[in-house]
């Protein structure tokens, strides 16, 4: 469904940096992957070419056979309405709305009648366990609460890719482990395909094959068996192979 060949971005500026050098991957439909690698190393980067928020130097991105890059303004934020969804590490939600009205965004901008928009949302509501916080507003909630509010905002209008940029990067172990199983419940009850950026591998052990990145290119893959513990220890022994200054390391006893 994604399909990533000889990818790569140097930012602009006074002196030009190559930020990601000929990446090629792809994603099956309905696979999870996560993306790994010390900080700086171009999964941000990366990210936003597939979400389209950012425009690679060279190279191409094809989601369900079509570039995105290639699109006119107008059909290409259509294009993102359909297909993506996106969960960042902050949230990214509107705090004079309340939680309800945030995540109904996405179908307001499609104009939507009503009482679909009513129905889609109690839909998701349910599925992320926040159907009685639906009328307060983001300074009322926790921030577990409220990454389930913005992973409700981006499948409400169910895209065939999710992408998330440290979807737990702000959350204890606690409301990250509910947000990775909820996660896994979207891929795998709905069949969502995701994309998930992170440096904890705790989350990333949820993932059915992760993609280590270093220095802007692709520097090793794994893929998960049965056994999610396991694959958590694989995880951490090929972020230590891969140096950086990962935090989680620390606590891993490395
Ligand atoms: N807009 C920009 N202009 C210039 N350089 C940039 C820009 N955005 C990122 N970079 C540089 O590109 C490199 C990759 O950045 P990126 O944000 O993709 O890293 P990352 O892997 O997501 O890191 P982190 O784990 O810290 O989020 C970094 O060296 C960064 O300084
Ligand atoms: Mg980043």
């Amino acid at each position: 469904m994604l399909t990533v060949s000889k990818l790569s971005k140097t930012y602009g500026g006074k002196v030009p940096y190559q930020a990601l050098t000929d990446i090629d991957l792809s994603i099956r439909t309905g696979e999870f992957v996560g993306i790994m690698g010390p900080s700086g190393s171009g999964k941000t980067t990366l990210l936003n070419l597939v979400a389209t928020i950012d425009t690679p130097t060279s190279g191409e991105v094809l989601l369900n056979g079509e570039n995105p890059h290639h699109l006119k303004r107008s059909k290409l934020a259509l294009f993102r309405r359909r297909h993506l969804g996106f969960v960042f590490q902050d949230f990214n939600l509107l705090n004079t709305l309340t939680i309800k009205e945030n995540i109904v965004l996405p179908l307001t901008l499609d104009k939507k009648p009503l009482g679909e928009m009513e129905q889609k949302v109690m839909h998701v509501a349910k599925k992320l366990d926040i159907v009685k916080i639906l009328d307060k507003r983001t300074y009322e909630v926790s921030g577990g609460q409220m990454q389930r509010a913005a992973i409700a905002r981006a499948i409400i209008h169910q895209p065939s890719l999710l992408l998330a940029d440290e979807p737990t990067g702000n959350l204890d172990s606690k409301s990250s482990r509910d947000v990775m199983e909820t996660m896994e419940t979207i891929n795998t009850k709905d069949g969502t395909t995701m994309m998930m950026v992170t440096h904890d591998p705790q989350a990333a052990s949820y993932c059915h094959r992760v993609l280590f990145i270093k220095d802007g290119q692709l520097y090793n893959e794994i893929h998960r068996g049965e056994n999610r513990q396991t694959f958590f220890q694989q995880i951490v022994d090929v972020l230590s192979l891969l140096g950086g200054n990962d935090h989680d390391l620390s606590s891993a006893g490395i």
